[in-house]
């Protein structure tokens, strides 16, 4: 990561250094701050994968916390639609609201359509690329159409939701993930493992 102090400030406002810093309460939490990002289609199992990958670390003690698009748009962008310029707003805070907590010392997973590679890309450059884990969650468009688990895909294609990504909105696959699950064919179990195994042979949940 860029250290935070050093990037970009409006005018006539100036870095406070905080005692209590990333490294100290990465020792406290006895491991690294990191940002597990996950992108796919809208039902390519992101949330649900997220959830599972956190379990799995919350019950083996460390630090941890999920941002959910879903959840998000609850609160923090709530005023956010669906345009390519407010998905990008979107992502953005994101990517700022998980620097912090990566800041904090905190295993950070996101789950979010995230469909544009420029968006992602910019928030791998605010984390810093040995902290950013972009996950894909494959499962193609056909998949995520025939699940539909929240009757959206069924809206989008008879006009009621505008700009839906993968119909009427792009959906840019990472070209280069840290890793990629086939959420279309995996089961759950599976999926996890592919996650945790490649955190852990990354040693990237190692003792601080
Ligand atoms: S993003 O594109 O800006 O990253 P985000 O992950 O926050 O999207 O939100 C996506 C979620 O909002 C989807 O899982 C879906 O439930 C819902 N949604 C509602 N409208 C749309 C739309 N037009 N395109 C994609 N997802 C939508």
């Amino acid at each position: 990561m860029k250290e935070l102090n050093q990037r970009n400030s409006g005018k006539n406002i100036k870095w406070h250094n905080l005692t209590i810093d990333r490294n100290k309460l990465e020792k406290m939490r006895g491991h690294r701050g990191i940002v597990i990002w996950f992108t796919g289609l809208s039902g390519s199992g992101k949330s649900t994968l997220a959830n599972a990958v956190n379990e799995i670390l919350h019950f083996d003690r460390l630090s941890t916390y999920v941002l959910d698009g879903d959840n998000i748009r609850h609160g923090l962008c709530k005023d956010l639609g669906f345009s390519d310029k407010d998905r990008e707003e979107n992502i953005r805070r994101i990517g700022e609201v998980a620097n912090l907590f990566m800041d904090a010392g905190i295993i950070t997973i996101t789950a979010f359509v995230s469909p544009f590679i420029s968006d992602r890309n910019k928030v791998r450059e605010i984390i810093g690329s040995k902290d950013f884990i972009e996950v894909y969650c494959s499962a193609n468009i056909d998949i995520c159409e025939s699940r539909d688990t929240k009757g959206l895909y069924k809206k989008a294609r008879s006009g009621e939701i505008k700009e839906f990504t993968g119909i009427s909105s792009p959906y840019e696959p990472p070209i280069n993930p840290e890793i990629s699950v086939d959420t279309g064919s995996l089961d759950l179990n599976d999926s996890v493992e592919t996650v945790i195994n490649y955190l852990r042979e990354k040693n990237l949940l190692a003792n601080v």
